[in-house]
């Protein structure tokens, strides 16, 4: 019994855990997905690439700013996720 209890507690544990993931954008699909997705319609990752590690978080905001003039599908909460995301990481290749 005791162990179905620990069984169960921890099997809710990992649910909850996963549902919530490690990610700036609360609620949305997770943010590298996400940069991959919308930021690969009209050119490919190799655009975005050249930046990573040139831009800072806010270069990144103006781009991806750019970018929804254009016509890319981000919203503004999507928008401040990546450019977080894409300012922290050490370089292009793990996009
Ligand atoms: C609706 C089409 C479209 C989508 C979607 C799109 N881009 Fe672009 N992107 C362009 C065009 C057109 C250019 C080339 C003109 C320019 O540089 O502004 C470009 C160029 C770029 C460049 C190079 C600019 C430079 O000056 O070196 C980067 C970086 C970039 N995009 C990032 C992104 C990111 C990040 C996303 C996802 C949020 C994205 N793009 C989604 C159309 C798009």
């Amino acid at each position: 019994m005791r162990a179905l209890v620990s069984a169960t507690v921890t099997a809710l544990a990992v649910t909850i855990l996963s549902a919530f993931p490690a990610s700036r954008a609360q609620g949305q699909p997770d943010t590298p997905a996400l940069v991959r997705d919308r930021c690969t319609a009209c050119h490919n990752l190799n655009r975005v690439r050249e930046r990573v590690g040139k831009n800072n978080e806010k270069d990144w905001a103006d781009y991806i700013g750019r970018m929804q003039k254009r016509g890319a599908r981000v919203d503004d909460a999507q928008k401040a996720a990546m450019a977080a995301y894409l300012a922290a990481l050490p370089s292009g290749d793990g996009l």
